[in-house]
């Protein structure tokens, strides 16, 4: 019998494409979410490009505060590992509504992991964030460098990173792994699942590509005084199928033995400044993309990226993609869903 794993958040942008490396590597996935920030219609598209594969995917709509409805899910099918992607992520958001995000990543959290408990299930991949390194004082970030929430979006990740510590250190039964993202970019390079966020993009890569088509006049570049190469913020961007198979590479890592709670960068190790992957794009899009330079953007870091050793060595995973391959698959999938999953009458 195939691996069987339960991914929360399985709709959303990274969890979509990971599925589908599932599903593609003989897994099989359910998926639960509340499509709080995600439409089914990017899990229709997985099963059709999974193929003969596809009906190795379920999907259930739910919240995973929901223990209910977690629980009836756990007594019926037995998952040999959970991928945890399910939470908000709008640092801006997270300041103005802490509550909503402790609810939800917290609570969410630990329902699951109790659910988790109570049916053996102890395998779990939690999806964490370089915002745990705050303002790095150099770079790159290795996995034991000192960590800080710089907002509550970021203290999120540090307590569950913290909670799954304890819980492990309370019971050795469990095997985690913490994977540390860096910024993930691009698409499947069909053009036919990609990356869809509701009202203004907070983040650099869907903005440009919502000025390229056409649906917002300009981008604004947050500090161009930064000390860098141009002036602009250096971020560590990997391609969101680099990102999906890493998912893959934690999850062989689970049937080691004696792996107990472990973390790691998922990044390329290349720094890349806001200025270079706009000419990027442009290049692969063959679109202008109009500038205006504004203020740095509170709470910003002027360089991150990341230290790739300890993955390349652990999990023998090592990103393929570079910049362009990342701005190509993301045109791509813009060009193909100028309004994502939605239409002209359903986006902001
Ligand atoms: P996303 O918003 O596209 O996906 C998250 C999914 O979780 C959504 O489909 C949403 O509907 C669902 N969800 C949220 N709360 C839920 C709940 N209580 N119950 C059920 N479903 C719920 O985000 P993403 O970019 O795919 O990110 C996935 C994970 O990776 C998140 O935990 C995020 O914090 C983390 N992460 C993302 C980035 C990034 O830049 N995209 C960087 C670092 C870490
Ligand atoms: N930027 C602009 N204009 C924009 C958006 C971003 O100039 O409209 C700049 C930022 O100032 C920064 C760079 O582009 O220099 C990247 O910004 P993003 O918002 O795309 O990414 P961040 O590195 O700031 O943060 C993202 C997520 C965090 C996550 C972090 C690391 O938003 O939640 O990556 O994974 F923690």
């Amino acid at each position: 019998m195939p691996h069987n794993i339960l991914v929360t958040g399985g709709c959303g942008y990274i969890g979509s494409h990971t599925v589908l490396q599932l599903l593609l590597g003989g897994f099989r996935a359910t998926v639960v979410d509340n499509l709080d920030n995600s439409s089914e219609i990017a899990i229709q598209r997985v099963k059709e490009l999974a193929g003969e594969h596809g009906p190795n995917l379920d999907f259930h709509k739910m919240d995973l505060r929901d223990r209910a409805a977690l629980e009836e899910l756990f007594a019926s099918t037995k998952f040999d590992a959970v991928i945890h992607f399910a939470g908000l992520k709008a640092v801006g958001e997270s300041v103005q509504k802490p509550l909503l995000y402790y609810d939800n990543n917290l609570n969410g959290t630990i329902t699951l992991l109790e659910v988790m408990a109570s049916h053996g299930c102890k395998k779990l991949v939690f999806s964490s964030s370089a915002t745990v390194y705050g303002w790095p004082k150099e770079v790159p970030c290795t996995e034991e460098f000192p960590l800080c929430a710089t907002n509550p979006y970021g203290r999120t990740k540090l307590f569950i990173e913290d909670i799954c510590r304890d819980i492990y250190r309370s019971d050795s039964e469990w095997k985690i792994i913490l994977l540390r993202y860096f910024n993930p970019v691009g698409a499947h390079p069909s053009g036919y699942i990609g990356e869809d966020p509701r009202g203004i993009p907070n983040n650099l890569m869907p903005y440009v590509q919502q000025v390229a088509v056409g649906r917002r006049p300009t981008l604004t570049v947050f500090g161009n005084d930064y000390a860098t190469v141009d002036g602009t913020g250096v971020r560590d961007y990997i391609h969101v199928i680099d990102l999906s198979d890493g998912h893959i590479a934690a999850l062989n890592k689970l049937d080691e033995s004696g792996i107990g709670c472990e973390v790691y960068n998922l990044g390329t190790g290349k720094g890349t400044s806001v200025l270079e992957m706009v000419t990027a794009f442009e290049k692969a899009s063959g679109k202008e993309i109009p500038l205006v330079m504004a203020a740095r953007r509170p709470g910003d870091a002027e360089i991150v990226y990341a230290s790739t050793e300890k993955a390349e060595r652990e999990l023998n995973w090592k990103a393929k993609y570079g910049i362009e391959e990342m701005c190509r698959d993301q045109w791509n999938w813009a060009s193909q869903n100028p309004y994502g999953y939605g239409s002209p009458e359903t986006s902001d």
